[in-house]
């Protein structure tokens, strides 16, 4: 086995709370071993242009708490491309570059995985989405932390909807993923929850309000995950319009505001716990995995796994409850 010398950390696709605690994470346990640290700039993009800077452990000083990517992200169209994958390994190999930690969702652990084969260089992904609709770890980085801010949102919602008695539509992030919409909307007590994962149609939505009014409740939250079938926030809400006229319906979409923010206690743990387990499993030896929090242990599932399992990932029981708390 090859020794590490030098690891490169990027992070790419969707920022998220917890990335650079992440990051902060890979720098300093490298830095503890012996091992070099080289930060990538804007994920793919900063390979293929060389935007590279050495990090010690004064680089990571004092980020811990914020959101966002000290490291810059980008979705770069380039590294699709055999040229632009080879132009981003040659950067990297000219630089001392011999192992990568990646940073981000589905996107980066697909383009992480091509390369890595291509170009027989060890990489370790870390789950970092909001969206909480990877294989491999019960929680990605960033989703508890969007949990609360869009859970903080309903309730302020809720006292302006309360006090004009008044419905409305609120749009939370997840252009394939209801995780959000589920466990906020619970948090929130939403009257309703619409997931692209289920397809209830709008008559069972129609009825949720048309029970919500029976009981004369002074406000109805119908929290829509953007990737909806229904086809979001104004659309649902128009289509309701149509059919109970008479309610005052008001829409929010709360949008990127959800990708922002200090990060919780629970994703600035958890991504603690994974940047050093990234950088361990490398020098073990693993590559082409994962790290993931399953149940309370940090994990490793081979990235052909990780990319091939699309499983529904709501859970079923907070589904079940979620129904009986809106009756
Ligand atoms: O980070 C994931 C996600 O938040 C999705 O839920 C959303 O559809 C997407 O990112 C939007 O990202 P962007 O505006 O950066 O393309």
């Amino acid at each position: 086995m090859k020794k590490i010398t030098n690891i490169g950390v990027f992070t790419s696709g969707g920022d998220a709370p917890g990335m650079n605690a992440a990051i902060r994470a890979v720098v300093r346990t490298a830095i503890y071993e012996n091992i070099q640290v080289t930060g990538i700039y804007r994920g793919y993009q900063g390979m293929i242009d060389a935007d590279f800077v050495n990090m010690n452990r004064r680089s990571v000083s004092s980020i811990i708490q914020h959101g966002g990517t000290i490291l810059k992200s980008a979705r770069c169209l380039e590294f699709k491309t055999k040229e632009g994958r080879q132009k981003a390994y040659d950067n990297i190999k000219a630089h001392g570059i011999d192992a990568l930690v990646a940073i981000g969702g589905d996107g980066t652990f697909t383009g992480a995985d091509l390369f890595s084969k291509e170009f027989e260089i060890p990489v370790m992904c870390i789950p970092g989405t909001i969206d909480n609709d990877l294989y491999g770890s019960d929680y990605t980085l960033g989703y508890d932390t969007a949990n609360n801010t869009v859970i903080e949102a309903i309730d302020k919602i809720r006292d302006t909807a309360s006090s004009h008695s008044r419905v409305f539509f609120v749009e939370v992030m997840g252009r394939d993923s209801g995780c959000i919409a589920l466990n906020a909307g619970v948090g929130g007590g939403a009257e309703a929850i619409l997931m692209p994962e289920v397809d209830s149609g709008v008559t069972e939505l129609f009825d949720e309000l048309a029970l919500a009014e029976s009981r004369e409740k002074s406000s109805m939250i119908v929290i829509i995950a953007e990737g909806d079938q229904n086809g979001g926030a104004y659309n649902v809400a128009k289509i309701v319009k149509e059919k109970f006229d008479h309610l005052d319906i008001k829409v929010s979409i709360l949008g990127h505001l959800q990708r922002g923010g200090s990060p919780s206690s629970f994703d600035r743990v958890l991504a603690t716990r994974m940047g050093f387990k990234a950088v361990k499993e490398l020098m073990a030896g693993n590559s082409r995995a994962t790290v993931g929090l399953r149940g309370t242990a940090i994990v490793t599932t081979p990235l052909e796994e990780a990319l091939s399992r699309k499983e529904f990932k709501l859970d079923e029981e907070l589904l079940a409850i979620a129904n009986i708390m809106n009756k």
